[in-house]
């Protein structure tokens, strides 16, 4: 199935909200289920930013982020971001994480996720391994972690950034 029809899809879905949902979901379920979890030498690393866009929504949906809802603005975002890692155990995506820049001096790292049968597993550090050296040396490396991801983070080098607050103005409902 082309790109544009699964598109297509998520549109009547949205519109209709009915069959499709529920094969969407099963696909998903299908998915998840089958998936099994490797060693952490079976897992490769990729950057292009051309992904297929199933396999990013599947990512998405398993772990429950509203972007998922938002399959043409996920598809632009990736092609637009400054930055892709992507994680694979064969042909299956099992991580992802995207950074933007100003191309000299911050870099922000708006998503990371991996598929959570592969989580705990390194697959998340070795990203932003990945996207931290693709940056080393920049002012600043700036991202917003939810609650339970804080440890995970400061694993990875991040500290809380001062006396600041995370500000935004955000339409989605799972944080
Ligand atoms: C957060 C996330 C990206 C971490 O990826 P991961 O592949 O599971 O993490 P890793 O296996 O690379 O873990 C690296 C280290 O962090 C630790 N760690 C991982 N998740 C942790 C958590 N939630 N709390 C505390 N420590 C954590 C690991 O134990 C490991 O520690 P070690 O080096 O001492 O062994 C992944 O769990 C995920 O996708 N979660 C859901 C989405 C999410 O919350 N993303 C972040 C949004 S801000």
């Amino acid at each position: 199935m082309l790109e544009n029809e699964y598109l297509m899809q998520h549109y009547v879905r949205d519109r209709l909200g009915e069959a499709r949902a529920i094969a969407a979901a099963a696909a998903v379920a299908r998915h998840a289920s089958t998936a099994i979890a490797p060693a952490g030498d079976d897992i490769t690393y990729t950057t292009g930013r051309a992904l297929d866009l199933r396999k990013v929504v599947a990512l998405y949906r398993a772990n429950h982020w509203s972007s998922a809802d938002k399959p043409r603005e996920l598809r632009r975002a990736l092609r637009k971001a400054d930055a892709v890692i992507a994680a694979w155990h064969g042909d299956d995506l099992v991580g992802l994480g995207y950074a933007i820049s100003d191309g000299a001096l911050v870099v922000y790292y708006p998503h990371l996720l991996v598929l959570p049968e592969y989580q705990g597993r390194g697959v998340g550090r070795a990203i932003v391994d990945r996207l931290r050296a693709r940056y080393a040396g920049y002012h600043q490396h700036v991202l917003i972690a939810d609650g339970r991801a804080v440890d995970f983070y400061r694993k990875c080098g991040f500290e809380r950034a001062g006396r600041t607050e995370p500000m935004w103005i955000y339409a989605g409902a799972d944080h």
